[in-house]
């Protein structure tokens, strides 16, 4: 269905406050729940799950250091996905309750308790919660870089229908370090959440129940091997538009999409040139210097934080556009008007240093130890794509324990034919490089054979990461550190129709071994 764009503002999600606050401790209580929200002036209420009523959830705001706790708190419908639940997945069959929630903070370096592991799930009132299920409160410490982070549903098997549902919210941590920078700050700095979507005449969500041309064999619902919607939202209103001054803003991008990958940029009304736009922030924060932008490339759960300066366009109109395939220029190329307004409000005394914030890169002699991880498409008994990380299914036992305090390298090996963004739990990274390599006879013989020299992360990719597109005929090489905390996490591709079938594989951070018992003299 075909809705005019750029009839509603924009909304910015509200900040939670805390329901306590004493000692440097925040105390929140977050529910569940169903409800209907407007997500466009001509289209019927629909209905949504969202956190404490919204849509996309509340955001919270917190300072680096600062000790956050929250009771996550599941009051959805007990018996009743509001899309269709495929139980032929993995922990989703009989006897697995269809409504079980359990919250991921992404980016977040947390104790493994907190974390979110898909399969520490629980259901309305904690009726049934799983075996893996520990605590009702998250303690999110916050010792971590200033940087956008998002909150989001984890659960396993149904992840894609719970964040479509309408399950995530931002969850932003300032810091000093970026205080002092005086950055464009409070209504100048905007979070934007871009989603793709599909709706009925009636605003009812869809979520399809079967792919496309379905063999007769398959399950019904049976998951798709991927979601692309006709409709762009941000921040949960359709095609929005957006007044501003003219003067500088900060916009901490983050695509929360289920497959769609976007290619924005911002285009003036008739054919003027666009503002600059600079990127200051990556997934973990403040890059060293800003990056001038021509076009920004986000896959799921990548952000970018972003300064554009209108200060030369009063009176004039700016669309944030994408062209990024699958889209139609129409529909999926929009994403939202800038209304540039012909006055400023107060001066913009705002500033964008070319000097932002130290990094220090990782070299591979930093290692402990390198991995290869490859991606691979096997065919399960009903005949569709099952996607898997180094050949193995979520459920078997883990292969990847690194030792608490090691660095690592790991070469995600991509011989197949589509982009993945792949997502580590717990810690954030660096790009090395990616290198291209002969994935034909990799996929016949095994061998890795290089065909170029390794290239060189984009500029706006020098900085810390905790999601990475892996492209097809490419080596991507990261490195990382595991610090703090040892137990299970995961590590997945940020694709939810590929996370929740199969290519999401547990960690394990293991403690090092005794010293007295690795130095022994006799
Ligand atoms: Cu954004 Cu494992 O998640
Ligand atoms: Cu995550
Ligand atoms: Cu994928």
């Amino acid at each position: 269905m075909r809705l005019t764009k750029f009839v509603d503002s924009l909304p910015i999600p509200p900040i939670l406050k805390p329901s306590r606050e004493c000692c440097g401790l925040s105390y929140y209580t977050v529910r569940m729940n169903e409800f209907q929200q407007k997500l466009h002036r001509d289209l019927p209420p629909t209905t949504l799950w969202g956190y404490e009523g919204l849509y996309p959830g509340p955001s919270i705001v917190t300072w680096r250091d600062q000790i956050v706790r929250v009771k996550w708190e599941n009051h959805l419908p007990v018996f009743r996905h509001l899309l269709p639940v495929d139980t032929t997945l993995h922990s989703s069959g009989p006897g697995i309750p269809q409504v079980r929630t359990v919250v991921h903070l992404h980016g977040g370096h947390v104790h493994t308790d907190s974390d979110g592991y898909p399969e520490a799930w629980f259901t309305n009132n904690y009726e049934i919660v799983s075996p893996l299920f520990k605590n009702r409160v998250y303690e999110y410490t916050n010792h971590q870089r200033a940087s956008t982070l998002w909150y989001h549903d984890h659960a396993i098997g149904i992840t894609r229908l719970n964040v479509y549902a309408g399950l995530a919210g931002f969850y932003i941590i300032h810091d000093k370090e970026e205080q002092c920078l005086n950055l464009p700050g409070g209504k100048y700095d905007i979070p934007f959440i871009i989603q793709d979507k599909t709706f009925l005449e009636d605003g009812t969500l869809y979520y399809p129940d079967r792919p496309a041309n379905p063999s007769p064999a398959l399950p019904r619902p049976c998951i798709v091997p991927g979601f692309f919607g006709d409709t762009i939202l941000v921040n949960g209103k359709i095609w929005p538009y957006l007044e501003v001054e003219p003067r500088k803003y900060r916009f901490r991008f983050l695509n929360g999409s289920n497959s769609r990958f976007y290619n924005i940029r911002p285009e003036a009304e008739g054919k003027g040139s666009p503002p600059a736009w600079l990127q200051i922030g990556t997934d973990g924060g403040l890059l060293e210097k800003p990056v001038e932008l021509n076009q920004l490339m986000l896959a799921p759960a990548e952000r970018a934080d972003v300064i554009i300066n209108f200060s030369q366009f009063p009176g004039q109109k700016i669309r944030l556009t994408n062209i990024q395939p699958p889209v139609e220029e129409d529909t999926t190329g929009q994403i939202l008007e800038f209304r540039v307004k012909d006055y400023l409000s107060e001066p913009d005394t705002s500033t964008v240093p070319s000097f932002l914030s130290p990094f220090y890169p990782l070299s591979e002699c930093d290692a402990d130890l390198e991995r290869n991880m490859f991606f691979k498409i096997s065919t399960d008994s009903y005949g569709r794509p099952h996607f898997l990380l180094n050949g193995t299914m979520w459920s078997e036992p883990v292969t990847e324990k690194p030792l608490l305090g090691s660095t690592e390298i790991w070469n995600i090996i991509n011989a197949g034919a589509g982009i993945h963004p792949v997502h580590i739990h717990l810690i954030q990274f660096q790009i090395l490089n990616r290198q291209p390599f002969n994935a034909g006879l990799y996929n016949t013989t095994g061998k890795l054979e290089f065909t170029g020299p390794a290239v060189l992360p984009d500029p706006n990719e020098m900085g810390w990461k905790d999601t990475v597109r892996a492209a097809p005929g490419f080596v991507t090489k990261i490195i990382m550190r595991f610090d703090h905390y040892t137990g299970r996490y995961v590590w997945h591709c940020h694709i939810l129709e590929h996370e929740d079938y199969d290519m999401m594989r547990p960690i394990e951070i293991m403690k090092r071994p005794c010293l007295k018992s690795r130095h022994r003299y006799n």
